[in-house]
């Protein structure tokens, strides 16, 4: 890639991990992805959950007909599936043939519609099992749900009690540890020992390499700023955004933007999830030119996660240039509004 302080060309990025819904909001934030990744993989944690294969071309095609509506072309959305304590072998296998992307794991009542998710991953064996051999990745919401266990802990502790065993169980399984928070995760992912080749790799949103805790309640509450796993102490957002620019292949972009009406978020129990997909390469180009590191965005953007994923690397390009843009105070959001990461604000770099 080439670099220079005003400009920046890259190979056009993926992101992989992103929450789009459905019906009439899903064309109003489809659009914003769009303009910026040539794929996404999609987060199956819709109301009811997608859990089998039919479900997943169901939405997919929903997906396409809302691409084709609004007139996009070159976008390719990847299927996920929502892993249940019940989901069977035959599911897995029946995904891989059926160009199904990964599974994801919501520990039950971790995040935004979890309820229907794993109790106990033991349940899940005969599956895991099964994605092992196929070699089918699970992406993994490292958060436990114990009410005793602190907020902030929670990821640090899913290492310990969940993923270490889990990997111990199954050390050829592809595991993608989800929007990473914590300085643990990182170092975690950075020093596993992997059994197979390629199999551990993390995601890391914008917002969790920009801001710290404080975000949510500088001068007032924040709801804005809050999503799951919850932003955490300057300490990690430091070691995040160091491993995101190690040019380590196993940092990858994974936004986890997850739109909520505005109402929802502003309310005495508001949803999490933060809406970064307006401008959300201009976000990561912000972090890593915070530290120097423009040079290592492309890996991170563009290189290494279809690598881990074993698709093709895209073969256009774009760039981005050093020109402040303002993200509006709300954005349309089916028929409601949505306010965006930074809203009101401004990015320091476009899109060209
Ligand atoms: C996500 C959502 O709203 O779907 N929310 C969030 O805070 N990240 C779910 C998730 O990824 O945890
Ligand atoms: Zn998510």
């Amino acid at each position: 890639m080439s670099t220079s302080p005003t400009q920046i060309q890259l190979i056009q990025p993926d992101d992989w991990h992103l929450h789009i819904r459905d019906g009439e909001v899903m064309k109003d934030v489809l659009v914003d992805t769009a303009r910026q990744f040539a794929r996404a993989i999609i987060m199956p944690n819709l109301k009811p959950p997608v859990t089998t294969v039919d479900l997943a071309n169901a939405y997919r095609s929903r997906i396409e007909a809302s691409l084709t509506s609004s007139g996009i072309t070159g976008f390719t959305p990847l299927m996920t599936l929502y892993l249940t304590d019940n989901t069977s072998a035959d599911e897995v296998r029946k995904a891989k043939v059926g160009g199904i992307a990964a599974f994801k794991l919501y520990p039950a009542g971790a995040t935004t519609n979890s309820d229907a998710g794993v109790s106990d991953i033991k349940r899940c064996y005969a599956a895991l099992e099964a994605m092992q051999a196929v070699g089918m990745p699970l992406l993994v919401h490292g958060e436990v749900t114990s009410a005793e266990i602190d907020i902030f802990d929670r990821e640090a502790v899913f290492i310990d009690q969940v993923l270490e065993p889990l990997r111990q169980d199954f050390p050829e399984l592809k595991i993608v540890f989800e929007h990473i928070t914590t300085k643990q995760a990182a170092h975690y992912v950075r020093d596993a020992q992997t059994g197979g080749k390629n199999s551990l790799a993390a995601t890391i949103t914008p917002q969790h390499l920009l801001m710290n805790r404080n975000a949510i309640f500088a001068g007032g509450i924040r709801p804005h700023n809050y999503c799951l796993p919850v932003l955490k102490r300057e300490e990690h957002r430091v070691a995040l955004l160091e491993a995101a620019t190690s040019g380590s292949p196993r940092f990858f972009l994974g936004t986890d933007s997850a739109p909520h009406a505005k109402g929802a978020k502003e309310a005495a129990c508001g949803c999490a999830g933060c809406y970064s997909a307006f401008n959300a390469l201009g976000l990561y180009a912000e972090a890593f030119e915070s530290v120097g590191k423009l040079d290592q965005l492309e890996g991170f953007a563009s290189v290494f996660g279809p690598d881990f994923y074993s698709l093709p690397r895209n073969t256009q390009t774009i760039s981005l240039v050093k020109q402040a843009q303002s993200i509006p105070a709300e954005l349309p959001l089916g028929d409601a509004t949505i306010v965006p990461l930074r809203a009101g604000e401004t990015i320091a770099w476009s899109l060209a």
